[in-house]
């Protein structure tokens, strides 16, 4: 039984035929391959797109999802193994895990970092323990990667460059680039960015501020290694003008420098010295024509410009349909295994 915990897991075939199985569902989206099955979906964050998209595209399949949430009047629960409970927690994750499974067909799991350790949060341990636990198959909705946004970028610049002309992604310029916000956000989506940008035969830049904002070793020898597969080779500047040079897609995020994780106060100096990597108007200006995208939700104006984010060039929205599609897609490959 395979879950759908990060991309890495999947080869680009794989990924490539779920992609194209969501654009045949976004030109016809009712069908009945989930007719009857069910998806719990565990929010342990909010999330506006994410929840409505699962539910919609689970419903649109004959199926059904259940959301689950802490506030929602779920039983707390506990991660830890061996651990004596006499805390908050009521219910352990192995229980939780079991139970959902004799109801359901597929968990779906957003469980974002704590901020407070990094070597504890690139644990992944909340998807990881219901992924042991579970005996259905595990799907990833955010916890420190994003496999759904992945395939819904990746389908909206493949709809966007075939109907431009502009061919198809291998050996394109993508940018990923920090941009300021105020509070220290996620890796999961930047993490995330780079991979799949990788795997799918793009030239990776990252552009953050300092050394700091280097993303996790894990993530950063991931998509070295697939770009080296594809004959290109991942690319990590501080200089804003060469990592725009001739870029084709910028992906624009913001995130905490692992560094600091628990000790935030001293970031929020750095972070505030670089509010200038908003992407604007003069930087776009030096791309080959870039397409912009962010995987929402953003701060406009503080993140990318209005001027940037309503033009021609920006994919967000599509990006942000497209999760209802490739969310079906991978639903339907779980459930037919
Ligand atoms: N991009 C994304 O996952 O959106 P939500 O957090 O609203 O689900």
């Amino acid at each position: 039984m395979k879950h759908f915990l990060n991309t890495s897991d999947w080869s680009r075939p794989d990924l490539q035929a779920m992609i194209d199985d969501a654009r045949a569902m976004k030109a016809s989206p009712l069908g009945d391959s989930l007719q009857g099955k069910t998806i719990a979906l565990l929010f342990l964050n909010n999330s506006l797109r994410t929840r409505t998209s699962f539910d919609i595209g689970a419903r649109q399949l004959g199926g059904y999802a259940v959301v689950l949430s802490p506030s929602g009047g779920m039983w707390p629960l506990e991660f830890e193994d061996g651990v004596v409970m006499d805390g908050e927690a009521e219910e352990h994750v192995k229980e939780a895990a079991k139970v959902l499974s004799r109801y359901c067909d597929m968990i779906g799991v957003r469980a974002f970092p704590k901020f407070v350790d990094w070597s504890e949060d690139r644990k992944d341990r909340i998807l990881n323990a219901f992924a042991t636990y579970a005996d259905v198959p595990v799907v990833n909705m955010e916890t420190i990667t994003h496999p759904c946004q992945e395939l819904a970028h990746v389908m909206a610049l493949q709809e966007r460059f075939e109907r431009d002309g502009r061919g198809a992604l291998d050996g394109k310029k993508f940018l990923l680039t920090w941009t300021y916000h105020p509070k220290p956000l996620n890796t999961a989506v930047a993490n995330s960015a780079l991979m799949i940008a990788a795997k799918f035969g793009m030239r990776p830049t990252l552009l953050c501020p300092t050394e700091d904002y280097v993303l996790d070793a894990r993530y950063i020898e991931q998509a070295s290694r697939d770009a080296e597969e594809n004959g290109c080779a991942l690319t990590v500047s501080h200089d804003i003008d060469a990592a725009y040079d001739g870029a084709e897609i910028v992906y624009a995020k913001s995130w905490g420098a692992l560094p600091f994780f628990g000790d935030w106060a001293p970031e929020k100096d750095i972070r505030d010295r670089f509010r200038h990597f908003i992407v604007d108007e003069e930087k776009m200006a030096k791309t080959d024509n870039a397409l912009v995208s962010h995987c929402l939700p953003m701060r406009r104006n503080v993140k990318i410009t209005d001027a940037v984010f309503d033009s021609e060039n920006c994919i967000a929205y599509e990006e942000a349909e497209n999760r209802l599609h490739v969310q079906k897609a991978i639903m339907k490959a779980l459930a037919s295994q």
